[in-house]
């Protein structure tokens, strides 16, 4: 990453929340709701005299009000139009559904949310109570705290070997030979508050090959709580004298009631706290760190003081003894402090209990993964445990967040370049690419994510994807990368935060929805399960039909039927090859002069798969004929193999093709630059022969359409290796080459999982149609297969890691760790578990 470029003093645009609240409210009288009913009404044949009269009758009233608010909000001091990229899509919102209350809703409420943290829980509400854990190791003979996972602290393990993505969790993390193992666990018992109760278990022990044994003789770990909304904690009244167990905290809050959170062990352990009044959560353990150096130097004791500041809502409390110990903190909501059940229900969370239950879900997970993945024959016990943590490390990592992206405005001369909007604020419940690197929201990434999560809990699924749709805005658009809350903000590079309305990011949710639909109807689902997702699908119609239209408005090439990624650099004189962020593919190469002309291959491949897949959906729930007769034909247009092959296919390389303004002859130079009184050298690009509009000939993921393209994948001089197909052909002019001085080579080589798991898609398919190809896709099909499947086994066995990307050369993990976002499809690999054939319907 560039991070050279760091800006400070930022000017805000930001209108205040409540005429933010007020737009929403007026927007939402927009006509296209009605309008869309009414249309869906017709086609039931439902639509009588009477029943137009009204709805004429509704229109005129609904219009007027409208009028009247319109003027209202003129006129008042928030009447300002609010610009539009900040304005939400006039529908209901899909999180209001009723498939998404009651019952289902309180099963989710509380859960590992916080995936940055090594252990981070949550509720899934805006201002939760949050609870985590931190504690010291040990790096160069120095006590380090450990809180937010970051690969600087060089753990040589640490993920979900086990997860439901609901109520059960089993972690293991290896700091240098200290060994924490952290069971989390729901259960929501008679006098619950709501969304129940639930335990951790830390169990502290030491690893006895790592040599020095005695270095962790005793170990600090520090367990917190913490009220985003500001509630004071209570502390309990004999925590610093623990016998077997202890009231630690208590407090009260409008969604679950009072609350108790109890310690209980066998071991002897000792147990100091701190409580601290603070807005501020994301920085918890400088704060920590801050105040134990102070005891330190002070008394000569690492220990929390016992102090509380005036009506803290922040307390941690430190829990130390001799490793090996184990550790149970039972959290209880609804718990009236008078009654004599507490102790029951302390007793059931934490101890012989706790074991027991944690045993039966640990079993329960395994044989729920047998019955979804059903491995045991198709790859070995090795394997396994890998597929089991992919999955795990998946549903461990998904998310709860709030808050507003940050969208950029096109500089105007009374505004500078870097002026930004806020969107409204938003709830995004999402899993993430990596814990460590990348812990929020990504859309391209999800759609991958999901290919998982459907197969595992189809309610969890529609959930997410109901909340990334919520953030569509009136044009159709749905910001990128969500970086919503402190939290999340605190672990991205400035340059990254803002959004920018003209780019998209391929709609890969699509590839689930497609995979949704196609289930229903091959009965895969319940009755129970079928009717939901066909309920979402009906609801979800209208921000869908809003955004592949932005797609196909916005991205729109200049000739008929083609598209390209729009919003690359064309000025940068820095880059090699002016990078396409928003295709996802970020340095893959394009042309190289950015211009109108250009067409994207991939781009419009997503497109034919969003059109299907639309096309598939209007059908399945009764909308307008005119909207499936639409989709149908855009579909068939682009699955058009002659318009394929004019705009996209090489005759001459026989491959598919980008097309642009483009040279080959361009590469990176030292240049001298005066910066005020002294030089600095940079590379800066030279272009050593004029572009002309051609075929870009890079032969990479870009070509995923692979028909006839097997003698490509297979070859190892161009796309082959041991361990995968490589993102970029061996032959191409910008293979493994760095885009800038900071910029190393990211999708110009190394493999990636998502779309090996592609190609492996489209290998399985033709492997089983009649064809020409059938036995050669087959052989190449299986040997992909297995190269991918043993080098994910190899490397994790060897690092203790999922990675981001692995080396095209000698297959070892690159890039971000633990990486368990669409890395984890190597579990779908190994399941031989691909979809019917995206966007092939009219093939
Ligand atoms: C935590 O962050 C806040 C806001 O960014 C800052 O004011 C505060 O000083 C930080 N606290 C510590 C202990 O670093
Ligand atoms: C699992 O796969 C085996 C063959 O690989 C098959 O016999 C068995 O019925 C499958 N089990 C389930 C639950 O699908
Ligand atoms: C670069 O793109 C902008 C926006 O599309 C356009 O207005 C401008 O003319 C382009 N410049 C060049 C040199 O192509
Ligand atoms: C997509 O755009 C093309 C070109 O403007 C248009 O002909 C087609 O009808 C559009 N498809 C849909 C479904 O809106
Ligand atoms: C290609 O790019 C060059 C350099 O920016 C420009 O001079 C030329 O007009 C472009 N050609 C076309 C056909 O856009
Ligand atoms: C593999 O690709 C190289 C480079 O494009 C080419 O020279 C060679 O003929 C190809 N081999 C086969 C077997 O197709």
């Amino acid at each position: 990453m560039a991070g050279n470029t760091r800006k400070n003093a930022r000017t805000k645009l930001k209108p205040s929340i409540d005429s933010d609240e007020d737009h929403r409210r007026s927007t939402m009288i927009s006509d296209k709701n009605p309008n869309f009913k009414l249309r869906r009404e017709r086609n039931r044949g439902r639509f009588s005299f009477r029943f137009n009269f009204l709805l004429c009758f509704g229109i005129f009233v609904f219009a007027i009000s409208t009028y009247f608010i319109y003027n209202y909000l003129k006129n008042s001091s928030y009447g300002a139009q609010l610009p539009r990229v900040i304005t939400p899509f006039p529908a209901p919102k899909l999180m209001d559904l009723p498939q998404f209350q009651g019952e289902h809703r309180e099963s989710l409420y509380w859960g590992t949310y916080r995936p940055h943290a090594y252990l981070g829980i949550r509720a899934r509400i805006p201002q939760s109570l949050v609870a985590g854990l931190m504690w010291l190791g040990v790096k160069d003979g120095q006590y380090a705290m450990r809180h937010i996972c970051q690969d600087s602290d060089e753990l040589s393990i640490y993920g979900w070997t086990h997860h439901n993505g609901r109520n059960y969790g089993r972690q293991l993390i290896n700091d240098h030979g200290l060994i924490l193992e952290t069971s989390f666990l729901k259960s929501k018992g008679e006098s619950s508050g709501y969304g129940g109760d639930w335990a951790v278990r830390i169990d502290v022990h030491s690893d006895k090959s790592v040599t020095d044994e005695n270095i962790w003789g005793t170990g600090h770990l520090f367990f917190y709580v913490a009220d985003e909304g500001g509630n004071a904690i209570s502390v309990g009244g004999d925590v610093v004298d623990i016998h077997e167990s202890s009231l630690l905290a208590s407090g009260l809050r409008s969604d679950i009631g009072a609350w108790q959170l109890h310690l209980e062990s066998a071991d002897n352990l000792k147990v100091h706290y701190s409580g601290f009044k603070t807005p501020h959560i994301h920085n918890l353990s400088d704060l920590v760190q801050l105040h134990l150096a102070y005891q330190v130097r002070r008394l000569g004791r690492l220990e929390l003081p016992d102090t509380l500041e005036h009506s803290s809502n922040i307390l941690i409390f430190q829990i130390s003894a001799e490793v090996p110990f184990k550790a149970d903190l039972a959290f209880l909501s609804g718990a009236d402090l008078k009654s004599s059940r507490v102790d029951d229900r302390v007793s059931s969370l934490t101890g012989e209990s706790l074991g027991k239950a944690l045993m039966m879900k640990k079993n329960e997970f395994e044989d729920e993964f047998e019955r979804r993945f059903n491995l045991t024959d198709k790859v070995d016990s090795e394997s396994i445990v890998v597929g089991k943590a992919a999955i795990s490390n998946l549903l461990g990592g998904i998310g709860y967040f709030y808050g507003q992206s940050k969208i950029s405005v096109p500089a105007k001369s009374d505004r500078k370049a870097d002026d930004y909007l806020l969107y409204w604020p938003a709830e995004l419940y999402t899993a993430v690419p990596s814990r460590s690197f990348f812990p929020r929201g990504f859309l391209w990434d999800e759609g991958f994510h999901q290919l998982l999560i459907w197969r595992w809990d189809v309610r969890i699924c529609l959930d997410i994807i109901g909340h990334w749709l919520d953030l569509l805005n009136i044009d159709g658009w749905i910001p990128r990368e969500q970086i919503l809350g402190a939290e999340a903000s605190s672990k991205v590079p400035e340059e990254f935060v803002l959004q920018h309305p003209t780019n998209g990011n391929p709609p890969t949710l699509f590839l689930v929805l497609h995979d949704l639909v196609s289930s229903i109807k091959t009965g895969k689902f319940t009755a129970a399960e079928s009717s939901e997702i066909s309920s979402f699908l009906d609801n979800a119609f209208t921000r869908l039909d809003a955004w592949f239209k932005w797609f196909n408005t916005s991205q729109l090439g200049r000739v008929p039927s083609s598209y390209f990624w729009h919003g690359r650099d064309n000025l940068t004189t820095r880059e090699l090859n002016p990078k396409t962020l928003m295709s996802g593919l970020d340095d893959y190469p394009r042309a190289s002069h950015p211009s109108e002309d250009e067409r994207h291959l991939d781009l419009r491949c997503w497109m034919l798969l969003a059109a299907d897949c639309m096309q598939t959906i209007s059908k399945l729930s009764e909308n307008d004929n005119r909207l499936v007769k639409g989709y149908g034909i855009t579909a068939k247009l682009l699955s058009d193999f002659e318009t394929l092959n004019q705009l996209h296919f090489d005759n001459a390389y026989g491959a598919y093709f980008d097309f642009g303004n483009h040279t080959e002859k361009v590469r990176l130079r030292p240049q001298l630059t005066m910066n005020g009184n002294y030089a600095t050298q940079e590379l800066v690009r030279e272009v050593l022969e004029e572009p002309k509009p051609q075929f870009v000939p890079h032969v990479g993921y870009d070509s995923w359409i692979l028909e006839q393209q097997i003698d490509l994948i297979s070859n190892k001089s161009t796309l082959w290796t041991n361990y995968g197909i490589r993102s970029l052909s061996k032959t191409s002019s910008l293979y493994m080459k760095r885009n800038t001085e900071h910029d190393p080579p990211y999708w110009r080589g190394p493999l990636w999982m998502n779309m090996n798991y592609m190609i492996l898609s489209a290998l399985h398919h033709y492997s089983q149609v009649d064809g020409p190809y059938k036995e050669r896709a087959k052989a190449v099909y299986d040997e992909l297969r297995s190269n991918l499947i043993r080098n994910v086994v190899t490397n994790y066995y060897k690092t203790g890691y999922i990675w981001e990307q692995y080396d095209q050369k000698t297959g070892k993990g690159k890039g971000a760790r633990p990486f368990t976002g669409w890395s984890a499809l190597a579990l779908l690999i190994m399941a031989e578990s691909y979809s019917d054939g995206w966007g092939m319907s009219n093939l």
